[in-house]
């Protein structure tokens, strides 16, 4: 099927959609709480809008042990014909991945994998841009800091990193939308101060739709970009003009049922036509220092403390050695990879680290 001419999405017929658990606050007591009749009209509905506004639709068979596999956003990310094999945050959906390497291979997709140990959540958090050759990527709830770097190397593209602090924005795809003019639309309240930063120093003002949130709670950033159409769930008048303005057309489908399990139009399709724009090669902005913690690291959790310090800071770590003292007298060691967004970030977590120092440790830092 690769290489495809239209743009074509990935979807997965609803046949087993429920809520079943709660891995996100939206779900949270909505457990079987959705109607099937008026889930398969609501995805019907969609998978129509797509066609009408130009776009092909394929599909997966779906297993009925998977109620979330409807969301196909997140089983991959793609750029041109390489397709990154995602691997989920909760066991609940993780064979879910397995299914559409299988199917993306068939089609004739290049499969990369992750190392072990890393999560990334496919399309939920890796969204290329299409004017712009780079991929805004989301960490903070389900991919991991350091999947972002894995993913530019593998897609040879940059990646831009963007760190979400809302809970229930809990992917990049529910409050960031790269549209097909080179806008980007977005809720500022679901990002930090840095990220927020860096859209605004990549996308100029003429080009940034700035959602409220009253619309990024109606999963307006959640949109599918088809050509001149952005297909959604639901937009303010305000939106909706907005859009108009920067020449798009905006059509609603309701899809109040995929809401139940926090998902919306974004969510329900994997676009496999993602060209590779040039220039493009692996770029990505995280920054690494080793850390050396000595002292008695147990006594009074310092290294609990360490550990929550870096990721409260939006750092990950890798404790990359521990030799713990074994009685009370005996000093513990522990060497850590601090993985940090920017240089900034790193010199900052780095020094609230040597901070610990009162703490009975000695801190060292040096360069990976
Ligand atoms: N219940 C699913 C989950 O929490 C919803 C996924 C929505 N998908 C998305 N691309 N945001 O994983």
């Amino acid at each position: 099927m690769y290489p495809l001419h239209q743009p074509t999405f990935l979807m997965c017929p609803p046949t087993h959609f429920s809520v079943q658990y709660a891995i996100n606050p939206w779900m949270k007591g909505n457990l079987g709480r959705t109607d099937k009749q008026l889930a398969t009209e609501q995805w019907h509905a969609l998978a129509h809008a797509l066609k009408e506004c130009g776009g092909a639709v394929e599909t997966i068979d779906p297993d009925p042990t998977l109620p979330d596999m409807v969301f196909t956003a997140n089983v991959a990310a793609i750029v041109g014909e390489l397709a990154i094999q995602s691997h989920f945050t909760h066991a609940e959906r993780r064979v879910e991945a397995t299914h559409a390497a299988r199917w993306l291979s068939g089609r004739g997709f290049k499969l990369a994998q992750l190392p072990e140990g890393l999560d990334l959540e496919g399309t939920g958090d890796l969204l290329r841009d299409f004017k712009l050759p780079l991929t805004w990527a989301g960490y903070g709830y389900r991919t991991s800091l350091e999947a972002h770097r894995i993913a530019a190397e593998a897609l040879q593209y940059e990646i831009l990193t963007l760190r979400l602090v809302n809970p229930r924005f809990y992917h990049l795809d529910v409050c960031l939308a790269p549209l097909t003019h080179g806008h980007v639309m977005y809720y500022p309240g679901a990002f930090d101060a840095a990220s927020l930063e860096a859209i605004e120093s990549r996308v100029k003002p003429s080009h940034r739709i700035v959602v409220g949130e009253d619309d990024a709670l109606n999963f307006a950033c959640n949109a599918i970009p088809c050509g001149d159409a952005v297909i959604l769930h639901r937009a303010s008048d305000r939106l909706k003009a907005h859009l108009a303005e920067a020449g798009y057309r905006v059509v609603e489908v309701d899809l109040s049922q995929f809401m139940l399990a926090g998902g919306s139009a974004r969510c329900l399709v994997l676009p496999l036509l993602e060209p590779r724009l040039t220039p493009s090669s692996a770029k990505c902005h995280l920054k690494e220092a080793h850390v050396r913690l000595e002292g008695h690291l147990l006594d009074f959790s310092v290294l609990a403390r360490a550990l929550d310090l870096v990721t409260t800071q939006g750092c990950s770590f890798d404790v990359e050695e521990f030799k713990p003292g074994r009685r009370s007298r005996d000093i513990s060691v522990a060497r850590l990879r601090v993985i940090a967004p920017s240089e900034q970030l790193l010199a900052e977590t780095t020094a609230a680290l040597g901070a610990l120092a009162e703490l009975q440790a000695r801190v060292e830092v040096g360069s990976v």
